[in-house]
C-alpha cells in the first residue's frame, strides 16, 4: 500500500493567547502544495520499523511514522507488525508539516491494511497525541485551523496563484518560537478565513495576512526574512513564513515571475518548490 503526503504553507498564523496546557491558542489557514513524501506500508509478524531516505528523518522510534503506528497499535490491540518505507521530499522540520503529513498518512491507511477500520473520531484524538498539525492532514482540502490546531472547519481554496516554497538550510524549533511570542500584546478579532477567500478574487486583500511568528524568528535569522524580501521584491502578491519556518513561501499571480524567483533562490543556494495556480492534490 502506498500513499501520498502531501506538505502544508500557513497562509496567515495567528497566535492568539497561552493555554492552561502550556499550548497556545492559534488561528492558521492550512493549505496543500504540490510537494509529498511517498509512504509504503507493509505487513510485518510483528514489529514495526521505518527505513528513510532521509537522514535527518531517522528510522527510528523518534519517527513520528513509527509513534503513529506504534500509537495505532496500543489503540487497538493488534499484535501485527508493519514495514514503513518513507521516500521523503518535504524539508524537514521546515514548518512544511512532513511529519506530521507522513504520520496521518500511516494513521488514514495502516487500520486498513490490518484489516481493523477505526472512526474518524478515534483517528482525530491519536493524531492530536502525535502533534497539533497531524490532524488537518486526516482530511483532504484546506481548513481554517483554531484550538491547538486541532479544531478543523474543512473549504475548498481555489487558489489562482502560483506558490513557491524557499526553504533555507536553518532548523527553527516550533517550541523555542512559541516561547518567544508575547502573547499578551496580540488579542484580535480577524476571520482568516474570509481574508483569505477575499484575497483570492482580489490579491490586495493578502497584504493583510500576517505569522505571528515573523518578528521573533526574522530576528534571530535575518537570512530568512531576506527571502520573504526577496518575493516582495520580485512582485510577490504576499510572502509569508509558514508555520515557525523556516519555510517562506510566495504567491505570485504569474507562475513565469514565480519560476524566475525560484531560479534566483536556488542559486542562492536554497531549496525552492513550486506549485501552479489552481492546484488540488490527486
Ligand atoms: O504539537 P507539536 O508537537 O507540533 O508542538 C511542538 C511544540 O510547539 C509544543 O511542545 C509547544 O511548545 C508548541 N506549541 C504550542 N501551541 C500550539 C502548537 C505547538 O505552544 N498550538
Amino acid at each position: 500500500m502506498t500513499c501520498r503526503a502531501y506538505a502544508k504553507i500557513n497562509i496567515g498564523l495567528l497566535i492568539l493567547g497561552r493555554r492552561p496546557d502550556g499550548y497556545h491558542d492559534l488561528q492558521t489557514v492550512f493549505h496543500r502544495i504540490n510537494l509529498f513524501d511517498q509512504i509504503t506500508l507493509e505487513p510485518s509478524e510483528s514489529t514495526i520499523t521505518v527505513e528513510s531516505n532521509e537522514p535527518a528523518a531517522p528510522g527510528d522510534e523518534t519517527n513520528l511514522c513509527f509513534r503513529a503506528a506504534d500509537a495505532l497499535r496500543r489503540f487497538l490491540g493488534h499484535e501485527a507488525g508493519v514495514r514503513i518505507s518513507l521516500a521523503k521530499s518535504i524539508p524537514v522540520g521546515a514548518g512544511l508539516g512532513g511529519g506530521s503529513s507522513d504520520a496521518a498518512c500511516v494513521l488514514r491507511h495502516l487500520p486498513r491494511l490490518w484489516g481493523r477500520p477505526l472512526d474518524d473520531a478515534a483517528l482525530s484524538e491519536l493524531a492530536l497525541g502525535l502533534g497539533s498539525d497531524v490532524a488537518y492532514f486526516l482530511q483532504s482540502g484546506s481548513a481554517i485551523a483554531r484550538g491547538r490546531g486541532e479544531v478543523l472547519k474543512y473549504f475548498t481554496l481555489e487558489l489562482p496563484y502560483a506558490i513557491l516554497v524557499c526553504t533555507p538550510a536553518i532548523h527553527v524549533s516550533t517550541a523555542w518560537a512559541y516561547g518567544r511570542i508575547d502573547v499578551k500584546s496580540r488579542p484580535r478579532q480577524v476571520d482568516l478565513e474570509s481574508l483569505v477567500v477575499a484575497g483570492m478574487k482580489d490579491p490586495s486583500h493578502l497584504a493583510e495576512l500576517e505569522n505571528d511568528f515573523e518578528d521573533v524568528v526574522f530576528e534571530a535569522y535575518p537570512d530568512i526574512r531576506l527571502i520573504r524580501d526577496t518575493m516582495r521584491t520580485a512582485g510577490a502578491a504576499i510572502s509569508l513564513l509558514s508555520g515557525s519556518g523556516s519555510s517562506v513561501f510566495g504567491l505570485f499571480e504569474r507562475m513565469g515571475t514565480a519560476r524566475e524567483v525560484a531560479a534566483l533562490l536556488a542559486r542562492r543556494g536554497h531549496r525552492v518548490s513550486l506549485t501552479e495556480p489552481g492546484f488540488r492534490p490527486a
